[in-house]
């Protein structure tokens, strides 16, 4: 294979070899990358068809998976997944590149609307392998099962005699999966809690269970229903709610990244990022804004892979205001050398196996292109990504603002609302942002004059 194309962020190094393949009427690039994983120049300037080819080579997917790319949900498979079926609903994948996390290559599939935010990723991620990448880790997968018993005569004693019969509660909890307690998985422990309620004082019995590569709800419902007649044995109470809690807190993974002081723009970046997250720390509603930036990242990831975003959604703001008040899910300070380092710790319950991870092709699809190979890994993936868009969106917000990078897409959107098709609609964009006034009617009068 000769190594064709120069780098095409102009340097002088080849950035990845292509063949071209001829099948039929199709020329087919396949492109390889030169011994450099996932850290790519210009993999925005390729045409789809060899971003696509680049990620079959990447991830050695088959002809028949890379057709899924851009294959919709079928009709039937939809209809098995929800109720009411009339349609699929579908979102832009996009894949960020760069990634190195805990020294592995990653191309990171993002199923997303929002313009930016897969260029703003990969943009962090390139420059945090200056120092090295990220480095994350994840607790075991426990989740928290919850049991809420009511009309108890003595809390403090139903709690004591729930803690000295808890194996009881545990073995009866672990009989109802034997599959996840072979894979080392399963109830492992059990605590209780005592709440202050208008309708009277309650306990709150937590069973942890290890879900291992699943995202485990349906494990821990199971098994927190189970226990139920045996919790109302022991207790003497009545058992009413049986559900986990999106709160994983015992489930939480953690990023950390150094920032090459030069490299994002000198210490005067570096200054206006702290000032930006000490804003967010003092403030809950700029810390609303910082966090959605945050999931901006993550959540593509949950919703590529065929993960519950809203219970990720529920856990990360509930865990932000895990003090008492909401506080940004991420940390910044700077290190000895004056570089910007940054931390994410928040709970993701993400898995691999269960739920649409499987059964949605695209998600199946999209967790072979991740290559990860257990939920925990899926976890350090998805909190790397959440903290490179954090750091990329306080960069740009405490420098240039974050509209000039926006206005290119969104006006390419209207110049092809307004009609633009082909090279005028990059011409009509660019007219647009060069007069800083993007709307339709003068994406309707451009359109008009280069018509002429
Ligand atoms: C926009 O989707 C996300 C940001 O508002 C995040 C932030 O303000 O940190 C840019």
């Amino acid at each position: 294979m000769e190594p064709k194309k120069k780098g095409l962020d102009g340097s002088k190094e080849p950035v990845f070899n292509t063949t071209k393949i001829k099948r039929g009427n199709v020329l087919i690039c396949v492109i390889k990358m030169k011994g450099q994983g996932s850290r790519i120049s210009g993999f925005y300037k390729l045409s789809i068809k060899e971003r696509v080819a680049f990620v079959k080579d990447f991830a050695s997917l088959t002809e028949e998976e890379t057709n899924l790319l851009h294959q919709a949900l079928n009709l039937p498979t939809a209809d098995r997944f929800i109720e009411n079926v009339v349609g699929t609903y579908q979102l832009p994948l996009g894949i960020t590149v760069n990634f190195l996390i805990d020294g592995r290559d990653y191309l990171i599939p993002m199923a997303i609307e929002e313009s930016s935010v897969v260029a703003a990723a990969s943009n962090a991620a390139k420059l945090a392998r200056i120092k090295g990448g990220f480095k994350a880790e994840a607790t075991e997968p426990l989740m928290i099962g919850q049991v809420q018993v009511k009309d108890l005569k003595s809390i403090e004693e139903a709690k004591k005699n729930l803690l000295s019969r808890k194996k009881e509660v545990i073995n009866l909890a672990n009989e109802q999966d034997p599959f996840l307690v072979k894979l080392g998985g399963g109830a492992k422990d059990l605590e209780v809690r005592e709440i202050e309620t208008d309708r009277g004082a309650m306990l709150i019995v937590h069973l942890l269970v290890d879900v291992r590569d699943a995202m485990g709800a349906n494990a821990v419902n199971t098994m927190a229903e189970a226990v139920t007649s045996l919790i109302e044995r022991i207790t003497g109470g009545k058992v009413g709610l049986r559900i986990l809690s999106n709160l994983a807190d015992h489930r939480l993974a953690t990023s950390r990244a150094v920032f090459d002081k030069e490299a994002i723009g000198g210490e005067e970046v570096v200054d206006a990022i702290l000032d930006a997250y000490e804003f967010a720390k003092a403030d809950p509603y700029r810390a609303t804004t910082h966090n959605k930036g945050i999931m901006n990242g993550i959540d593509p990831v949950v919703i590529a892979t065929g993960n519950d975003f809203r219970a990720v959604e529920s856990g990360a703001h509930s865990y932000a205001a895990k003090d008492g008040r909401y506080k940004p899910l991420t940390r910044w300070w700077k290190d000895r050398e004056g570089n910007l380092q940054g931390e994410i710790k928040l709970p993701l319950a993400l898995g691999t196996v269960g739920g649409l991870t499987r059964l949605h092709p695209c998600a199946r699809l999209c967790l072979k292109i991740l290559g990860v190979r257990s939920s925990k890994e899926l976890a350090k993936v998805a909190a790397s990504v959440g903290l490179a868009q954090n750091f990329a969106a306080m960069r740009a917000l405490a420098t240039e603002g974050i509209q000039k990078g926006h206005m290119k897409l969104h006006a390419k959107n209207i110049a092809m609302m307004a009609g633009a098709k082909g090279e005028l609609l990059d011409k009509i964009a660019e007219k647009m942002v060069q007069k800083g006034k993007v709307n339709i009617e003068l994406a309707k009068e451009l359109l008009k004059e280069f018509e002429k």
